[in-house]
């Protein structure tokens, strides 16, 4: 894996937000700037065993003296959350990537943001930018309980009477219903859950927003189990050698095998690290980052395949 770590940040900061949601500040031990960054981007940091995991810049975008992070402990998950807290303290020093944005916001008069639980994370930056600018917005935030809702003091300040919370202990469950049809010039934006992106995108389809006009960011790997992968055949553009990418084996690795130093991130279709132009084929898109008017000439490598041979730009 060929991560974009680029620098070792301290931890100057360590905060639980809830008894999930453990806030991290990072600051350079050494360089008082960070690189800039824009609501809606994104870090890799570093876990056990060299992997690597995003987590999105939930501090004030502008800021280049110290990032924040905020990280669930899933109990469920792939080990990454449990061992930064467990692992990561006050003092301590974690490998970071410099920021990436798949989830930027879009020029609009009015944006509708919509959060499920630790998905408020790039919301939150959204939400500071935009009502820095004095903005026209809406957040709707979804969690189980304002005691478990990450981050929820800090937008209570930022939103103000622009935060709509949906507290299913309080009886009140987001219907994805209320969206209702677009407005001209507004932008919607959901982070969170699979099923909440989703309800939402159906939402939002049925009531007749267009695709440009919708964002999502969702940093659970949405592969089907059911996927039979089968070999397909890769043309490089640059010499029209054709590589023969087997089931087994991914497109990332028969092209880095080849030669080709690409980076990738995630390795799960999550980041964007690994997207690759192409040119001629049938791609059959794995990913979950991707938007679909980008899929028309852009593919992740790392999880997607190809049902006819693929020109790649290489
Ligand atoms: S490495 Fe993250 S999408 Fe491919």
């Amino acid at each position: 894996m060929t991560a974009r770590i680029i620098q070792k940040l301290r931890v100057v900061g360590v905060e639980d937000s809830t008894p999930e949601v453990r806030v991290y500040t990072l600051e350079h031990p050494r360089k008082p700037l960070l690189p800039a960054w824009a609501a809606g981007a994104h870090v890799d940091v570093r876990v056990a065993d060299a992997k690597v995991r995003q987590y999105s810049l939930c501090g004030e975008p502008g800021v280049q003296k110290r990032w924040q992070i905020a990280v669930k402990r899933e109990a469920a998950g792939r080990g990454g959350s449990a061992w930064m807290h467990e692992t990561l303290a006050l003092g301590g020093e974690a490998m970071v990537s410099a920021p990436r944005n798949n989830f930027p916001l879009a020029p609009a008069t009015r944006h509708v943001l919509v959060a499920g639980g630790i998905g408020v994370t790039p919301l939150l930056a959204m939400a500071r930018t935009l009502a820095a600018e004095g903005a026209d917005f809406t957040l709707h935030f979804c969690a189980r309980s304002a005691a478990l809702a990450p981050l929820l003091a800090e937008l209570r300040a930022v939103c103000g009477p622009r935060l709509v919370t949906w507290f299913a202990d309080e009886g009140r469950r987001f219907d994805a219903a209320l969206i209702g049809p677009p407005a001209p010039g507004t932008h919607l934006y959901a982070c969170g859950p699979q099923r909440l992106t989703d309800a939402v995108r159906a939402a939002a389809e049925a009531a007749g927003w267009a695709e440009p006009q919708q964002h999502y960011e969702v940093f659970q790997p949405t592969l089907d189990e059911n996927f039979k992968p089968e070999p397909f055949e890769l043309k490089l553009a640059s010499t029209g050698e054709v590589l023969l990418v087997p089931a087994d084996r991914s497109a990332l690795e028969v092209l880095r095998e080849r030669g080709f130093a690409l980076p990738s991130s995630c390795e799960l279709g999550v980041c964007g690290s690994c997207v690759c132009g192409y040119s001629e084929g049938v791609v059959i898109h794995r990913d979950s980052v991707l938007p679909v008017a980008a899929r028309q000439d852009r593919m992740t490598l790392c999880v997607s395949r190809a049902r006819v041979a693929v020109t790649v730009a290489l």
